[in-house]
């Protein structure tokens, strides 16, 4: 069972809610211009990647690259800003649980403003690191950020700050976002054979009565000239970490076609029409549509229909009736459990 947080929500929009977030948006920019490394060929996959917000980072290396996201309306988006998609751009509906995709086929996976929708990030941090080849940059919100530790002592949270499991710290969260405490997703991601390079702290300068009194430009070059400087003491409310794989292997960046695999089962897909594809393993059939491949899994159907009643713990959470952002409901893995 998995919670997916639904972008597809007709009465949300993750792209107005981006108008007035110039600062964090250029911020992450930079962060993510000084962390990628060049010297590759090989595939991106922008995994949850929105409309391709932060695509303006990566595209100029004209790498192949995949845009990843469970929300269609989304994908649609980020296609109408980058353009229609062909051998070396795709575009994937997919869940970050079950990823569609080849054990190290991709060469670099992102994932950037994810972490906190996802409790079951155990399974999901397994599943990136299954498929990514070399780099790994992550974007984890952090609950021992400068603001959480002073508040935490006001409120006498400090024992919920200091505990490894993650927590949702805002008072008027009303879906799922949790916050980590780094050391926890440090310790797992070793544990799964990367190699944590390089860190940086964002958006350290998210204050609005600074962004009043502070031109943009003065800001953002105050912020990049930060990030690396306050990542060792863990100021700001996001680390972006550069991972590396402890052992990884060259290999040739692999076609359209030996990236994709069966989301159930990673068996080979086949094409059998120009808008359908077939898995060898579990016969399972997958649709293009509007030129975005879905292939989630579960199937979003399927999903909808069985979550009803089932995830009352989380719902009673995360009541969403007056929820001013995207809306989470449960998904049904016929194959896996939740962590
Ligand atoms: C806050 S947005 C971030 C988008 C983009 N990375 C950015 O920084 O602008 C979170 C994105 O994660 C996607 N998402 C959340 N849970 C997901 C899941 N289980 N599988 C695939 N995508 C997921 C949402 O659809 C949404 O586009
Ligand atoms: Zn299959």
């Amino acid at each position: 069972m998995f919670l997916i947080t639904d972008y597809d929500d007709g009465a949300y929009s993750y792209q107005d809610y981006w108008q007035g977030r110039d600062y964090e948006h250029q911020a992450e920019l930079h962060a993510m211009r000084s962390l990628l490394r060049s010297g590759s060929d090989g595939w991106i996959a922008d995994l949850g990647c929105g409309f391709g917000r932060l695509a303006p980072a990566y595209l100029a290396s004209a790498r192949p690259v995949v845009f990843v996201d469970h929300s269609l309306k989304l994908l649609d988006q980020a296609q109408a800003r980058y353009g229609p998609p062909h051998s070396t751009r795709l575009y994937v509906a997919a869940n970050l649980n079950h990823l569609p995709f080849r054990t190290g086929s991709i060469d670099t996976t992102l994932l950037i403003r994810v972490m906190h929708h996802l409790p079951s990030y155990n399974r999901v941090l397994r599943e990136v690191s299954r498929i990514a080849q070399r780099e790994w940059i992550l974007d984890v919100p952090q609950k021992l950020h400068a603001v959480a530790q002073a508040r935490g002592l006001l409120r006498g949270q400090w024992r919920t700050l200091r505990d490894p499991a993650p927590v949702t710290l805002s008072r008027k969260a009303t879906q799922v976002f949790l916050n980590y405490h780094p050391q926890s997703i440090e310790h797992q991601v070793t544990k799964l054979g990367w190699l944590i390079r390089d860190v940086r702290s964002t958006s350290n300068l998210r204050s609005p009565w600074l962004k009043q009194r502070v031109g943009l430009n003065r800001l953002v070059s105050l912020e990049s000239w930060l990030q690396s400087r306050l990542a060792s003491v863990r100021f700001g409310p996001n680390l972006w970490y550069a991972l590396s794989r402890l052992e990884s292997i060259d290999t040739p960046a692999p076609v359209e076609s030996e990236v994709l695999a069966c989301p159930q089962c990673q068996g080979s897909l086949e094409r059998l029409e120009e808008d359908t594809m077939v898995c060898w393993g579990c016969s399972q059939r997958f649709i293009r549509h509007k030129r975005i491949w879905d292939l989630r899994w579960p199937r979003p159907d399927s999903e909808l229909t069985a979550s009803e009643g089932v995830d009352a713990k989380f719902w009673s959470r995360w009541p969403s009736n007056s929820d001013p952002g995207p809306r989470t409901y449960t998904s049904h893995s016929t194959t896996l459990s939740q962590e």
